[in-house]
């Protein structure tokens, strides 16, 4: 058995993990007071303190990514105003209805590494009179730049969406991230407002958040964390918004598990940032060996959950050392760049990495969003990559044609702990083992709405084996419980165009209430949502 139990600790450090770890010790005489197993296989004990802590789920964990690669923005979002295929103004209908059915609470754009490319400039006044660039990126393909700042903020609005936008630093100046400000959140007479109105927007965007760059350590310029740090300060004391636009500025943070980064930009540039990114991909073993995303046996599937499984340790080191330069909890960590990066599907341009999306992404992505939320303390955003046909989609479109990934079934299914709040719990869990190594076979989280109903997400990240699994809400009696699972016949079960509703969330049978627990059995390789309401 191993417990991976969440309560609210306050400020973490690995000290205090430390202490609970410790502390934890003590656990099943808790749950045998709290959680009397039904039958003596009950495998997995789940004790809810039904009373909210001090920490609210952001809404914006739940953001979104959409890049200039690939099938992202031309074919998936934006398809143009002469299109055959429905559109409003130039974007997709299928895809605003179905993204809107996500409440994403905000959308970050235009890159990734295109956004240091990126002038936006290239993007506004008449179509015709856009200059074409080479997407240096991806795959070398010519960019028209018909999709730009109105586009992109149409968008925004008929997805009812905050923007997120990325400004170029790698080969930008400050003078042009100021202008691009000035352009779209200045109300009176000047030179980049007018421009704006020339273009046919009379009224400023709203824009509450602002990405000072993108991987600088990368492909945004390759540079050192000192020199970065520098160069930080010096672009976003010209970042400035106007006629009341409140803006977060947020600092490229770390390739994943590099804390060196995380410690020089916390040490040198902590007070002039708002929130500072993290970009962690699941990948399995290696860059240079990407995992195919079907058709892969239980090795991958087990190499994928357990990489995924280390966001947390990530995030709980960056966070530590965040405290010490901010004990206050200022500066939040946005990470504003995750989800999984497979092989590219055979026959597609490898550059455009575009890939099929199976019940093993549903898992990630479930595991994933309950680890921010255990640390949503600091975690006050993060956004999966991307949106469309491109790495961990939400939708995947051929043509006219477009489906609903795994992985959106569980954003679907996930989104009633927007903003609510995180609910202490205790998890003792079996494991799960493959040759010699074992991960927890449970991932959990529990929140509470404002509603006072109680959302619990559980994920079985066995492909083999069922758990039966004893809820309880410490002696507060519960009302009804209903539940929806999402799982499939395989570990690689998906959604194609020629089997669109293969994986979707059905409802979740055989729930038992007694008192204040609830019992209920977890299938082999699913993601579930129980909606509980108490007395
Ligand atoms: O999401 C694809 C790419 O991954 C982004 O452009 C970049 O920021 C990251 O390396």
């Amino acid at each position: 058995m191993q417990d991976t139990s969440w309560p609210h600790l306050g400020r973490r450090s690995l000290a205090t993990a430390l202490i609970l770890c410790l502390a934890l010790e003590g656990l099943p005489s808790l749950l045998s007071q709290a959680a009397q197993p039904a039958h003596p296989d009950m495998a997995a004990q789940l004790v809810i303190d039904p009373n909210p802590g001090e920490f609210r789920i952001s809404r914006h964990i739940y953001g979104h990514f959409a890049e200039h690669l690939g099938g992202c923005i031309y074919g998936g979002l934006w398809v143009g105003e002469d299109s055959e295929i429905p559109n409003i103004r130039g974007l997709r209908t299928d895809a605003i209805e179905a993204l809107r059915r996500l409440n994403i609470p905000n959308l970050r754009w235009p890159g990734g590494c295109f956004a240091d490319q990126y002038h936006w400039r290239d993007g506004i006044g008449p179509k015709a009179e856009r200059p074409k660039r080479i997407n240096v990126f991806w795959g070398g393909v010519i960019e028209d730049n018909s999709f730009g700042t109105h586009e992109f903020l149409d968008l925004c609005e008929l997805l009812g969406t905050d923007a997120y936008i990325a400004g170029n630093v790698g080969s930008g100046t400050p003078q042009e991230m100021a202008e691009w400000l000035e352009y779209l959140t200045f109300d009176g007479d000047s030179a980049m407002a007018d421009l704006r109105r020339e273009n046919g927007r009379q009224q400023p965007w709203r824009i509450p958040f602002w990405g000072v760059g993108n991987e600088n350590w990368g492909c945004g310029g390759d540079m050192r964390p000192e020199y970065y740090a520098d160069v930080y300060r010096n672009f976003a004391s010209y970042c400035r918004s106007f006629s009341g636009n409140r803006m977060m500025k947020v600092a490229c943070g770390s390739n994943g598990p590099d804390y060196r980064w995380t410690e020089v930009l916390m040490d040198r540039a902590a007070r002039h940032m708002d929130a500072l990114s993290l970009h962690y991909y699941t990948v399995g073993d290696s860059w240079s060996h990407k995992l195919p995303a079907t058709g892969f046996a239980q090795d991958d599937w087990f190499l994928i959950l357990r990489h995924a499984l280390r966001m947390d340790e990530i995030i709980t080191i960056t966070s530590t050392i965040m405290d010490r330069f901010d004990p206050q909890g200022r500066v939040a960590l946005f990470v504003d760049e995750w989800g999984t990066w497979y092989q590219a599907e055979p026959g597609t341009n490898p550059a455009f990495l575009y890939q099929q999306n199976t019940v093993r992404d549903a898992l990630v992505a479930g595991i994933t969003l309950n680890t921010f939320h255990k640390h949503c303390e600091r975690v006050r955003m993060a956004n999966i990559a991307q949106t469309v046909n491109v790495l961990q989609a939400m939708l995947l479109t051929r043509g006219p044609e477009m489906l609903l990934t795994p992985t959106y079934h569980v954003y679907e299914m996930y989104k009633v702990h927007q903003d609510a709040h995180l609910l202490p719990f205790e998890l003792v869990t079996p494991e799960y083992t493959f040759g010699e190594e074992s991960i927890p076979m449970l991932s959990a989280s529990a929140s509470k709405s404002d509603q006072a109903i109680i959302h619990v997400s559980l994920c079985n990240l066995d492909p083999n084996r069922a758990t039966p699994i004893a809820c309880s809400l410490q002696g507060n009696t519960i009302q009804t419980a209903t539940g929806r699972v999402l799982s499939g016949d395989s570990i690689d079960a998906h959604n194609s165009f020629e089997e669109p509703n293969r994986v979707e969330p059905r409802p979740l049978e055989g729930i038992r209430i007694e008192g204040d627990t609830l019992w209920v059995t977890l299938p082999a390789h699913s993601v579930a949502l129980l909606t509980i309401q108490n007395d």
